[in-house]
């Protein structure tokens, strides 16, 4: 995307005390995906030379997001949180060597897309530093921009805390997305002091210092809805939601059909179709894909599974992680699958359990069927082939097979495989005592007199 190379650090140490949350705050999760984890992922669309992210000693879990999202990555700890620029710096020994474009991102942003830095990294054509200006609908907590006249540079950047009531009535802010040349940036991180109203190393200091050596800061303005940084759980809950209508905006341009937008949940992730038609109230967690013209009725929730072309799901339907449905196939109400397989045109429309199962084509399973595939201790497979008939009520004791084209009658225990073309029929028979009902009611009639 651009010609320099390029180097992003992301700083990730802090404690996120506002979130009053025992997790770190770069953990926290937006549409499935941890914020630290979007982060990542923005970094990796610019490919990036040199990759570090800042994290505190005390973060283990940090450390494990980072080697399972981003292997080649390095980790610097900042031994402890003395401000944004001393986070900065505890990168320098993983950039020894380094020259060309710094990019400076926080773990708390989010939404920021990769083209947004890219145009930013531009702006170093010109200047020695650039960093992404926004307009919050409340500035509360941000640093306010100094711009000069013309408005194309930063003179200042004042954190709120130390602003004037003056400065703090300005609404333009810093977004924190900072690009700096590498070959000025340790020089000036070097000069940044603590003395302030947090007592703090602050990297916004950057724009007054390098001003003082001769040098410029370009900003670049961009929408709220892209750079907002989270620090509470009410901002937490608000990138979620502004994330989430570009997922559904995005789904829409690509062909889906959204009843009630506003009420389907999507990850990061989530791979839709043209054609599929999604309800009110359908939930995907992480892992999902759905194949054309598939149909997602209300009220039902996806994780880690596949759902093939044309499938009718729902409404009130559980797909968990390992479930993939081939094409056609009807999974109903109350209906939870979990790692299993579903030939095409299969059907499984009511009230059922179907776990560890394989099921071949144009099977059809009676309503309230389970395969009971744990025993306490360990789970157990179901194999189930073409075109057979389950009756409902059916338990299916697992290990089992059941070969194509077989039967089992309704309210059967099977706990022996049943081969192909056979009827399985395992129940107790029933008795029919003619009259009885009504004898019955007559002695408990007049039982109920004498006590009364
Ligand atoms: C910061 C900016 C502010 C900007 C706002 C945008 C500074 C001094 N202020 O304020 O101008 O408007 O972001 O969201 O930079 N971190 C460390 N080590 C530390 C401190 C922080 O790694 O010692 C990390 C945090 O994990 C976080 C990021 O740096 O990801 C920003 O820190 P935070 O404390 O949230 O800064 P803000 O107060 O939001
Ligand atoms: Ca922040």
């Amino acid at each position: 995307m651009i010609d320099e190379s390029l180097a992003i650090i992301i700083l990730a140490a802090g404690k996120g005390t506002r979130m009053r949350s025992g997790l770190p705050k770069v953990l926290h999760r937006v549409a499935g995906e941890t914020m630290l984890g979007h982060v990542l992922h923005t970094a990796d669309m610019l490919g990036t030379e040199k990759l570090v992210v800042v994290t505190a000693p005390d973060m283990p879990a940090v450390q494990e997001e980072v080697f399972n999202k981003a292997p080649r990555a390095h980790v610097a700890i900042q031994q402890s949180q003395r401000g944004t620029a001393d986070a900065v710096l505890a990168a320098k020994e993983c950039l020894e060597g380094f020259t060309g474009h710094v990019m400076v991102m926080y773990g708390d942003t989010p939404l920021v897309p990769p083209a947004r830095v890219a145009e930013l990294l531009k702006q170093l054509d010109e200047h020695a530093l650039a960093i992404i200006g926004t307009e919050p609908p409340s500035p509360k907590g941000y640093g306010r921009l100094i711009l000069n006249k013309k408005g194309d540079e930063v003179q200042a950047i004042v954190e709120q805390k130390d602003a004037t009531p003056e400065q703090n009535a300005i609404t333009i802010c810093n977004s924190g997305l900072m690009a700096v040349r590498s070959d000025c940036l340790w020089d000036l991180l070097a000069m940044v002091g603590n003395k302030n109203a947090s007592g703090e190393y602050y990297l916004t200091d950057l724009v007054t210092i390098a001003r003082k050596e001769g040098l410029t800061c370009g900003v670049l303005h961009a929408p709220y809805a892209e750079v907002m940084g989270v620090n509470s759980q009410g901002e937490l809950a608000q990138a979620e939601q502004l994330f989430q209508q570009q997922l559904r905006t995005k789904w829409m341009t690509e062909g889906v059909t959204m009843v009630a937008p506003e009420t389907v949940f999507l990850s990061r992730d989530t791979e839709l179709s043209p054609e599929v038609v999604i309800h009110p109230n359908v939930v995907f967690l992480q892992g999902v894909k759905v194949e054309k013209g598939a149909e997602l009725k209300s009220f039902s929730h996806f994780e880690s599974c596949h759902i093939g072309e044309n499938a009718v799901v729902g409404p009130y339907a559980r797909l968990r992680p390992g479930t993939v449905l081939e094409k056609g196939v009807h999974v109903g109400n109350f209906v939870e699958v979990k790692n299993s397989h579903i030939g095409t045109g299969s059907k499984v429309n009511h009230l059922s359990y179907i776990g560890d199962a394989e099921l071949g084509r144009s099977v059809n399973i009676g309503a309230g069927t389970i395969t009971c595939n744990y025993d306490g201790f360990a789970k157990y497979p179901t194999k189930i082939g073409d075109h057979v008939f389950i009756g409902s009520n059916s338990a299916l004791v697992a290990p089992i097979q059941v070969g194509d084209a077989a039967i089992v009658g309704a309210g059967s225990t099977v706990v022996e495989d049943v081969p192909p073309d056979a009827m399985a029929v395992a129940r107790s028979h029933q008795t029919t005592i003619p009259g009885k009902a009504r004898e019955y009611r007559a002695n408990k009639g007049s039982q109920k007199q004498r006590l009364s």
